[in-house]
């Protein structure tokens, strides 16, 4: 959590900026070396799992990461999704019937 909690990090669109997927795999790949070295792992496999937005994370990490982890399970992962007008219409008449 940049700046120390949630209330300081969602405070403006300047420190909304470092919640963003790059930046949650960036800590990713720091938290993982770093655990490696703080309990002197550093020869220890690492494999990543996830769900949804996790899973995402997780095979993503193994792409922009490569060289962190040995491998990652992605699970009910959207990694493919794509935004498309047919799902915003969809989306934006449900609203209206919420
Ligand atoms: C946004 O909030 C941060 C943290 O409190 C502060 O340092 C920064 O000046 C603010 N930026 C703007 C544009 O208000
Ligand atoms: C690793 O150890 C350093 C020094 O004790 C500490 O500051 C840091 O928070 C630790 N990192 C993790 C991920 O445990």
């Amino acid at each position: 959590m940049p700046y120390g909690n949630q209330e300081e990090a969602y405070k403006n669109a300047s420190t909304l900026s470092l919640l963003t997927t790059e930046q949650a795999l960036a800590s990713f790949a720091v938290l993982i070396t770093e655990l490696k070295r703080n309990f002197s792992a550093q020869a220890c496999p690492v494999v990543l799992f996830g769900g949804s937005y996790g899973g995402m994370l997780a095979a993503w990490m193994r792409l922009k990461y490569p060289y962190i982890t040995i491998g990652s399970l992605a699970s009910s992962a959207p990694v493919l999704a794509r935004e498309s007008v047919s799902c915003f219409n969809t989306i934006k008449t449900s609203w209206d019937v919420i």
